[in-house]
């Protein structure tokens, strides 16, 4: 494996993308399912696909985000659950629980609908104006148009903040919009990893510096403000009654949510979150966004979470799709202290010893790699790497054994860190799915083999003809029975 002594076994400073996840396959087949790497700066780093150690470095506290993640994840989406660790984590994440639970994301479900409602009310009309085809497809930007609809659902169900990117016109967007495409909005440079991997150059003041500065004012500003008015209101209606318990939170939007079980009576004082740790929430918030004859047999255009939880196609189709491309490509924990790290089938060393645990000292990486597991040959058979929802009426028992907190898959992750967004998302998806697949037809509008995936946390697709123009999804849409 060659590449140097800076990139270590990779070839490139590429960002993690398909030619990363063809690379680390093909790493698993030649050298087997658990292997140790030389990462940037020639780090030691293992690469495993075993489900036992997974399981156990997912659900240990030996394990944290390494110092690089870390400060990636800080810079995009500041210091909320997603990056602490340890006391602080488990104190942020047990005043966040309830809002997440499968009955407060039923209540969004409403949300969802008619938000995509609007999209394809923009769509059809879009369509009956379009003169451009005389087959009656429509090319638009799919990645585009979902970016702001998902935007609006999560700016209502998120802090019950009407960002309305919709209806927003291209000389006026949404600053709360435009603040979230700044963050997300670059590629991996070679200041970008230096800077990750070389902590004083990250003080130097480029470009990209002051603009994730301005994008994290704006965003700070407007979350404040959000606080302290829903502060307001809970605390005034608490005083005309009866003191909250955190059993009947309730509330329309995730952050009143989130205010009201951090005010409970019966949460101890100690267990308080900070406003600055509730608004360090808002940005992992705000980025967090055969089945048409199943749709059409719906009788109404805005069901509810129950009617869509009972349409199993598209339960399969949602499960494939997020299987197949999981947005979040992978993960890395960092042993805090040494650990035996017990497997599922042993490895052959270079010493050709068969070993039937991995030996960690403190300060190693360990790769977490969703996307390469939720597409392994070995768990869900020969067909991995189709698109194939069947698959998921009857799943090999193999799969059983990924750690995933959803759905036998990586997709969430698993164990201590497993994302607390996974139903919203799930129940997101679902909506906006039922209402574009029901109401029309599309196709890509370019060669699937230009469809490239981006990734900076999470895949975005771009075109590999044009990379430079950024994110985009150029679809051909029409509405159904054209
Ligand atoms: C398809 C959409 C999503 C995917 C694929 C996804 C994936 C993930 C993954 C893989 C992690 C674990 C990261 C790690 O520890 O290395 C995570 C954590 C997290 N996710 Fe999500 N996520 C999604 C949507 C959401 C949404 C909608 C929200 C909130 C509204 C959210 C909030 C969080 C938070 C707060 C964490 C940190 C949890 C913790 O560390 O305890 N996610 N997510």
């Amino acid at each position: 494996m060659s590449g140097g002594l800076f990139w270590g076994s990779a070839a490139s400073p590429r960002p993690i993308d398909w030619a990363c996840l063809f690379l680390h396959e093909h790493w698993f087949e030649t050298y087997g399912h658990t292997l140790r790497i030389w990462g940037l700066m020639a780090r030691p780093m293992i690469f495993t696909l075993d489900p036992v150690a997974i399981r156990h470095i997912l659900s240990s506290p030996a394990y944290e985000k390494g110092e690089a993640i870390r400060h990636q994840l800080g810079e995009l989406v500041g210091q909320g659950l997603l990056f602490v660790e340890g006391a602080d984590h488990k104190k942020q994440r047990r005043v966040m629980n309830p809002a997440f639970g499968p009955l407060q994301v039923r209540r969004f479900t409403e949300t969802f609908v008619s938000k995509t409602n609007e999209m394809r009310d923009l769509w059809m009309d879009l369509c009956s104006r379009n003169t451009t085809r005389s087959d009656g497809f429509l090319r638009i930007d799919g990645f585009a148009w979902l970016n702001k609809v998902t935007l609006d659902i999560i700016g209502l169900a998120g802090f019950d903040y009407n960002i309305d990117s919709l209806h927003a016109s291209e000389d006026a967007p949404n600053a709360l919009n435009e603040a979230v495409r700044t963050l997300f909005s670059f590629s991996i440079t070679l200041s970008v990893v230096l800077q990750i991997f070389i902590p004083p150059l990250r003080k130097l003041p480029t470009k990209r510096v002051r603009e994730t500065a301005k994008a994290k004012a704006e965003i700070t500003e407007i979350g404040m403000r959000l606080i302290a008015e829903k502060k307001a209101a809970i605390l005034s209606e608490v005083s005309s009654g009866a003191s909250l318990e955190k059993k009947d939170i309730q509330g329309n939007d995730l952050l009143s949510l989130l205010i009201r079980a951090n005010l409970a009576s019966d949460l101890p004082e100690s267990a308080r979150l900070s406003d600055r740790d509730i608004l360090a929430q808002v940005p992992t918030f705000l980025v967090a966004g055969k089945l048409r004859d199943e749709l059409l047999a719906v009788p109404t255009g805005s069901p509810t979470e129950a009617e869509l939880d009972h349409l199993p196609y598209l339960d399969a189709v949602v499960r494939e799709t997020l299987r197949l491309h999981s947005p979040v490509y992978g993960s890395e924990r960092e042993a805090a202290q040494d650990d035996v790290v017990p497997l599922k089938t042993p490895y052959t060393g270079t010493d050709g010893v068969a070993h039937h645990e991995i030996h960690v000292s403190k300060g190693d990486l360990i790769a977490i790699p969703i996307t390469t597991m939720n597409r392994s040959v070995a768990f869900w058979g020969e067909d991995a790497h189709e698109f194939r929802p069947e698959r998921w009426f009857d799943l090999p028992e193999s799969v059983k054994e990924l750690p995933g907190a959803w759905s036998n898959q990586m997709t969430f992750l698993g164990g201590v860190h497993a994302c607390i967004g996974y139903r919203f998302s799930v129940a997101e998806m679902k909506a906006l799915m039922f209402v574009i697949a029901r109401s029309f037809e599309f196709k890509l509008a370019v060669s699937p083999v230009d469809i490239m995936r981006k990734s900076m946390i999470v895949g975005r697709p771009a075109l590999s003809s044009n990379p430079a123009a950024g994110a985009q999804l150029p679809l051909l849409i029409r509405p159904v029975g054209n």
